[in-house]
């Protein structure tokens, strides 16, 4: 029997977003129970610093897990950010796809619109609770509290409860999740909190453990950064879709102004230029433009020379914050830098990469050194030699700098090494948010910054080498002027005690001299 193509038409279905996630929640990132934990936190702190970020709050955030039963965890996450209105607040954790941030290019560290609300997705999925959303904007006297679920066949938010409730005092909001997890200590929630601490220095963060210990991660500042600006994308690395779909949405009337008006780096004169080498004519309407056009547009903005993209839509951590906050995460390392490198570009988004270092002190000796890669401030704790990051490092010469290291591989070393990059749009190799895809630029001004850092933590490693083979030429020289101030004493006659004391001056004069010149340079 033959099945036709009628038949098979019949099992043709849509399928909704949510349930599309629902058997494929790995691709989220929620592939293990130790990795969902730790996803389920992470989605909502970041959306509490972006939100304080935004309207100007210095955040000041609760996290607290407390085990339910075997496997069975409740996540409370609550800020003290300018909360989510009443009509808004079923599509922010019932709907995924839904956000403020996917159809802006603005530095923030949620971009699609699936964080939260696949968290609660996740939380619907394993354990059959909705998700309870308390919030509080200024103007509400009271704070509402939510029930909420995810219709997953339609993709929308189900409300099973609105009410009034006293519980957050000037706003903000908290969101409850019962989840599937396994809480580990190592490459989990601590370890993500301690490293958002120290990218987010302006953020303070208190954090109860399942085992009920408490931990406060202060701020080592108290400002926030300049608030970032939104950028309309540059006509480099543009790609055909969204150039057609712009040319469709466009308000300008003419193909000039469209380009003048729609992109950033292009005035009336490259706006002409552009059309000229595209044999376009430049008041020709936008909408009008059929696929050959496009095509020969995008070519031509590919090729005309043009300004790089404004960078005051970045926000790196800063030199001086950064050192600041790895002083106060490693109290007892004994070297410190940091290296914020000028902005620049890749496929048309600008990025700004930065590196810090700690070293020596109570850190480990004989171990690979201890990576720390984030992405707009985000710490990105899993699938470390996926990324751009692992390959810059790896692809360093270590040993160039004083730092151990066999072949292309994680240097050896007393050393924490944070590596950061910010931009518009960070390009990661997955919907997980773990990695950042190794592109070229990317990899090259990682590199650079790297090797800035690396060079003065090997001037201080040298200066440190210096001293250790001074003193040991003092000991040395301490060993024999004993010995031969005795036989000087014998040949000259000169009391032994004097001799000694002559050599003691010399050794004074000549060595120890050095060595204190040495401890001052670093
Ligand atoms: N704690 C919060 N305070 C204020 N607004 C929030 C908060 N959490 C989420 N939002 C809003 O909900 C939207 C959706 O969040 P999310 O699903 O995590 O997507 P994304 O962060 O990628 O935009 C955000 O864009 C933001 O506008
Ligand atoms: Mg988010």
């Amino acid at each position: 029997m033959m099945v036709t193509a009628e038949d098979m038409a019949k099992l043709q279905r849509e399928i909704s977003v949510s349930e599309f996630f629902e058997k494929n929640k790995h691709l989220l990132g929620f592939d293990n129970k130790t990795k969902a934990l730790l996803m389920v936190v992470k989605e909502a702190v970041d959306n509490s610093l972006d939100a304080c970020e935004e309207s100007g709050i210095l955040p000041d955030i609760k996290v607290s897990l407390s085990q339910i039963k075997e496997n069975v965890y409740k996540v409370v996450v609550e800020d003290n950010g300018p909360g989510i209105p009443e009509s808004h607040v079923g599509k922010v954790f019932g709907k995924l796809l839904y956000g403020s941030k996917f159809h802006r290019l603005k530095q923030s560290r949620g971009q699609q619109g699936i964080g939260i609300s696949a968290a609660v997705l996740y939380a619907q999925l394993t354990t059959g609770e909705p998700a309870i959303v308390y919030t509080k904007t200024e103007k509400q006297k009271l704070t509402k509290k939510f029930k909420i679920y995810i219709d997953t066949t339609k993709n929308e938010p189900e409300i099973l409860e609105v009410k009034d409730v006293e519980k957050i005092k000037e706003h903000g909001t908290r969101i409850e999740l019962i989840v599937l997890g396994r809480y580990k200590k190592v490459k989990g929630v601590d370890d993500y909190l301690k490293q958002t601490s120290i990218a987010n220095p302006y953020a303070k963060i208190h954090y109860k453990a399942p085992d009920g210990t408490t931990i406060t991660f202060p701020r080592s500042i108290d400002y926030l950064p300049k608030p970032t600006k939104e950028m309309k994308p540059h006509p480099y690395g543009i790609e055909f879709g969204i150039l057609l779909r712009m040319l469709k949405a466009t308000k300008a009337r003419t193909l000039q102004s469209f380009l003048s008006s729609d992109f950033s780096s292009v005035g009336q004169t490259s706006a002409k230029e552009i059309c000229k080498v595209a044999k376009l004519d430049p008041s020709k309407k936008p909408s009008e433009l059929d696929r050959r056009e496009v095509e020969k547009l995008i070519n031509a903005m590919q090729t005309v020379k043009l300004q790089r993209p404004p960078t005051d839509c970045l926000s790196p951590i800063g030199e001086k914050e950064l050192e600041k906050s790895l002083k106060k995460e490693f109290p007892n390392a004994e070297f410190f830098v940091s290296v914020t490198r000028p902005p620049t570009v890749y496929r048309g988004n600008p990025f700004q990469i930065e590196v810090g270092i700690a070293y020596g002190g109570d850190l480990p000796k004989d171990k690979p050194i201890e990576i720390m890669r984030f992405a707009n401030r985000v710490p990105l704790i899993y699938q470390q030699s996926a990324g751009a990051a692992f390959e810059a490092i790896t692809k360093t010469s270590w040993k160039r700098y004083n730092v151990q290291q066999s072949g292309s591989s994680i240097p050896v070393g007393p050393m924490v090494l944070t590596i950061h990059m910010c931009s518009v749009w960070v390009p990661f190799i997955s919907e997980g948010k773990e990695a950042i895809a190794p592109y070229p630029d990317i990899v090259k001004e990682m590199k650079l910054a790297i090797q800035d850092a690396a060079r003065k933590l090997s001037r201080y490693i040298a200066g440190k080498r210096k001293i250790g083979e001074m003193k040991r030429k003092i000991q040395i020289f301490e060993k024999y002027a004993v010995a031969s101030s005795e036989a000087l004493s014998a040949l000259t006659g000169i009391k032994e005690s004097e001799i000694e004391k002559m050599f003691s001056n010399l050794i004074n004069k000549k060595v120890k001299k050095g060595v204190d010149d040495e401890q001052k340079n670093n």
